[in-house]
């Protein structure tokens, strides 16, 4: 899977923004560049504009769920409370992951599965999307905000799936991570990469979804279905932004949490992923609850050599994957086996590190324990573990060749459209 390319509909009003700023610049009234701007100028990802719901608005005759992103970010967090400082992630890691999944399921879960985890009707607390994920191959769907991840591979998901399966997702931060986006893209056409620090109660959570029928992964039986606008073909791994879509079920295959957790010493963050329905031969059920603990990591155990047992990652013995990460860390159903949660999101940096180990190198390198605020590479910006905002700074970069955010300096940037070939997300080297 390449780097993403950008959708069309992207390009056409980039060009015509920058040619409304020509006009102005070469002397006509800015009255007149603005009057004549055609119908169809980008009203979002703008400057002064709000930033995009999707990639593509609503088909015309659609009637169902409209995704919006949540943007309203707070310049303050409100106090609240946090469930999982009750429990300590080293030896309760269990107890710690299900803490932070009840806080995220809280008024999240509502009796139409199409309107849960819609931020606007939670009334417990507040949730935040990331901005700037609207874009390219992968980039945000109208319905429920999902982008395009990982490709499942034959086997990887239950041992009955044969083919290989496109996977979606949707990430949310509470009000801590939306506090922290809102200043670091408080300039909306100009981010600061120096404020990528995510403060203390941070939770990170991504419902990741599998366009995969019950038939390959029975343990799907049961999984809350969601509609999403997604490529028609579900077993395109390489579809690009022309390739048909639809508007197709995709099942909740897996949920990721990440939690910025000072008690954490290696890192500063704890990491946890649940599985539906308990994986392969789990117990039946159904709805959103039916879901298992994969596992928790803290650390990606430098050092380790593959046998005996690990001290950073806990698995959960009543789950069986058919993978999880690299030597038995952590990684989740639709993870790149070679790599783990940690590994990956170490990697969060300008410009773009690499997230899975290349074909061939030392893999050592990506199994170290990076401390929250050092970058992966040295001399690099550090994204704080959090690949949504790298995802965001990148594709607002590619589609500003021009601008440039505060904090990069022009090497950098430069840097960033040279890496800019690089695979989008969890690993897509796989392909
Ligand atoms: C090979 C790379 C890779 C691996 C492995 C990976 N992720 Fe991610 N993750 C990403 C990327 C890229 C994004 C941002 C884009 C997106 O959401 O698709 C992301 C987004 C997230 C988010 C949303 C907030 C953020 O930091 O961007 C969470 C939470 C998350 N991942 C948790 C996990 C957990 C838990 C695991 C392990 C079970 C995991 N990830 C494994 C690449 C990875």
């Amino acid at each position: 899977m390449k780097r993403a390319i950008a959708h069309p509909r992207g390009l056409v009003g980039a060009t015509l923004a920058f040619a409304a700023i020509a006009l102005t610049l070469s002397g006509s009234s800015p009255s007149i560049a603005k009057d004549t701007a055609p119908a169809n100028v980008k009203t979002c990802d703008q400057p002064t504009t709000p930033f995009c719901d999707a990639l593509m608005p609503p088909t015309p005759d659609w009637k169902g769920h409209v995704f919006k992103l949540a943007q309203n970010y707070p310049a303050k967090a409100p106090n609240d409370i946090t469930p999982w400082t009750s429990f300590d992630p080293y030896t309760e890691p269990r107890q710690y992951l299900q803490a932070a999944l009840g806080y995220f399921y809280e008024g999240n879960i509502r009796p139409n599965v199409e309107d849960s985890f819609s931020p606007k009707l939670n009334w417990v607390r507040r949730w935040y999307n990331a901005p700037w994920q609207d874009y390219g191959t992968n980039g945000r769907e109208f319905v429920h905000g999902l982008t395009r991840e990982r490709v499942t591979q034959p086997g990887e998901l239950d041992p009955a799936q044969t083919k290989k399966w496109n996977n979606y997702a949707v990430g949310f931060y509470n009000a801590p991570g939306g506090e922290a986006i809102g200043k670091m893209w408080a300039n909306h056409g100009a981010p600061n990469a120096d404020l990528a620090q995510m403060p203390e109660g941070t939770v990170g959570a991504k419902l990741l979804f599998t366009t995969a029928p019950v038939s390959e992964v029975p343990f799907l039986a049961g999984a809350p279905e969601w509609d999403a606008y997604v490529y028609a073909d579900p077993n395109d791994t390489n579809p690009s932004p022309t390739s048909p879509r639809a508007v197709m079920k995709v099942r909740l295959l897996q949920i990721d949490i990440a939690v910025k957790d000072s008690r954490a010493k290696e890192t500063g963050w704890i990491f946890g992923t649940f599985v539906y329905g308990g994986g392969p031969g789990g117990q039946p059920g159904n709805g959103w609850f039916n879901v298992a603990p994969v596992g928790v990591m803290w650390g990606n155990d430098p050092g380790y050599s593959g046998t005996g047992p690990l001290t950073q990652t806990w698995l959960n013995p009543e789950v069986h994957m058919p993978h999880v990460g690299y030597q038995g860390r952590l990684n989740g159903p639709v993870d790149n086996p070679i790599s783990s949660c940690m590994s990956c999101h170490a990697t969060a940096e300008l410009p773009q590190g690499t997230m899975v180990p290349p074909r061939g190198s030392d893999p050592a390198p990506w199994f170290q324990n990076i401390k929250s605020g050092t970058p992966f590479d040295a001399g690099r910006k550090p994204l704080d573990y959090s690949l949504q905002i790298e995802v965001g700074f990148v594709n607002f970069l590619q589609a500003h060749p021009v601008a440039k955010p505060k904090s990069l300096t022009l090497e950098q940037v430069q840097q960033v459209h040279v890496d800019r070939a690089k695979p989008l997300s969890r690993g897509g080297e796989h392909e």
